[in-house]
């Protein structure tokens, strides 16, 4: 199947450019000003942008044994809609993805219920709980990295113990990656502020010291081992200022909750803000997006967390920490795009082709001949709202339930295949396992 885009603008790596786009079965065939050759379809897309599908690389998808609150088709479709191609998820599922054998299960159920692109991350155990798996971790391959939860968070992979993590570090060989939140700070703050079921405390005993304890200590390990890592949802202005001594060594990701909500939205959202790491403040939010266009954080994602109205509906602290994010994601960056906040071209940067190259994705994260048709044409002009009863996540809401943003995904390809046209998803082609490449050495690397 041949198809022809016409009239888009392209971002490309090097600007973007007017032209056509050829399609060929799952590849980008042909760039050009006029393509003359034949297809079987021709678009035309006067008046759009088209740019590389999104890559997520921080999903929890909640397959298997968390399906009451998400799946992989609900996910995947969603997913579809927002214009995000390729996820990497979480190992937090039950059960977690701890083993090879698990990891293949995971890998084997996506191959028939995600119709976007996928992989998943193997997660990390400590040896207090039951026993270390690093022969698992050395010898996984097919998957993106290691996960560990230096901190604690949804699931039971904490892994805190100093010797536990100078052995993952210096054994192990994928890169690495870490929810960083010091265990010792929530512990003693959870202490203090025990009884208060007011949710805004989340953000205290979360606090800006646990989340800059734990991500200085993960730079340490990384540093020592020489080991690649990539510091996951960074949710303090504090935290970036550490990066600065481990160029080269390090990558760094931000969320649109962390960006967008601060602690002043506790009274308005309640426990659908309710995150780890918790939400900060607006000067933190403004350091954050200081952060992201001086090159000191490199991605974006979303950390697409659901859990269902009724759970979020506990008192604190039995409520759960999580929200949901990959259908609103693309739009939420369009908006600040239309906002005057940032380029298209940067959007395109830290969401498409920085984790594509953080993860070393073959054929993700660019508008490049050979590369794979995962593709997404976006109106810059269209203006809607977000509303709960349209979410196609399982759980059925968005934080963004009420807001109006301008810039949204109309068409998105997985694979050469259509799966999303003005509103309607497309389920019924299976996407792909992503391929990895460990030897390109990540963002840093080769290419
Ligand atoms: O708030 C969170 N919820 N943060 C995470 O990192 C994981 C998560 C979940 O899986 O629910």
């Amino acid at each position: 199947m041949k198809t022809r885009i016409k009239n888009a603008t392209l971002i490309l790596p090097t600007g973007r450019m007017r032209a056509d786009l050829l399609i060929d079965g799952e590849k980008i065939a042909s760039i050009d000003p006029a393509i003359q050759s034949t297809s079987d379809q021709t678009v035309d897309a006067s008046g759009l942008f088209l740019i590389p599908g999104v890559v997520d690389d921080q999903v929890h998808f909640r397959e298997p044994g968390l399906t009451h609150k998400e799946d992989l088709a609900c996910a995947s479709r969603a997913c579809a809609k927002g214009g995000v191609t390729t996820f990497l998820e979480m190992p937090n599922t039950k059960p977690a993805t701890i083993t090879r054998e698990l990891l293949e299960q995971k890998l084997a159920i996506a191959a028939s219920r995600s119709i976007v692109n996928y992989g998943f991350y193997m997660g990390a155990t400590a040896s207090s709980n039951g026993a270390s798996n690093i022969a698992e971790l050395s010898a996984a391959q097919r998957t993106p990295g290691i996960k560990i939860f230096i901190g604690s968070s949804t699931g039971d992979l904490l892994v805190d113990g100093q010797d536990d993590l100078e052995r993952i570090f210096a054994e192990t060989s994928l890169p690495i990656t870490a929810h960083c939140e010091d265990e010792t700070t929530v512990r003693e703050n959870a202490r203090r502020y025990a009884g208060i079921s007011d949710v805004a405390v989340h953000s205290k005993i979360r606090d800006h010291a646990a989340a800059i304890r734990a991500t200085r200590r993960a730079l340490d390990l990384a540093h020592r081992h020489h080991h690649r890592f990539h510091v996951l949802h960074v949710s303090t202005g504090a935290e970036i200022a550490l990066f600065a001594d481990h160029r080269n060594l390090i990558t760094a990701e931000v969320c649109p909750h962390h960006l967008f909500f601060s602690v002043d939205d506790y009274a308005r959202l309640g426990t659908r803000i309710q995150m780890n790491p918790s939400i900060k403040t607006r000067e933190d939010n403004q350091q954050l997006w200081r952060g992201l266009l001086e090159g000191k954080i490199q991605v974006i994602a979303t950390d697409h967390a659901p859990h269902t109205l009724l759970e979020k509906a506990a008192p604190y602290p039995q409520s759960p920490s999580g929200l949901p994010a990959v259908e609103n994601l693309l739009a939420l960056m369009l908006n600040q795009v239309a906002l005057g906040h940032c380029t298209l071209e940067q959007v395109v940067s830290w969401m498409c082709d920085a984790p594509a190259r953080v993860w070393d994705m073959l054929g993700k994260g660019r508008i490049e001949v050979g590369y794979d048709a995962d593709l997404v044409l976006v109106d810059l002009e269209r203006t809607a709202t977000i509303r709960d009863a349209e979410q196609l996540t399982k759980c059925g809401w968005s934080p963004w339930d009420g807001v109006t943003l301008q810039g949204w995904p109309v068409r998105t390809w997985v694979m050469g295949r259509e799966v999303f046209r003005d509103g309607v998803v497309d389920g019924s082609q299976p996407g792909r396992e992503v391929q990895f490449d460990h030897a390109l050495g990540g963002y840093w690397g080769t290419r």
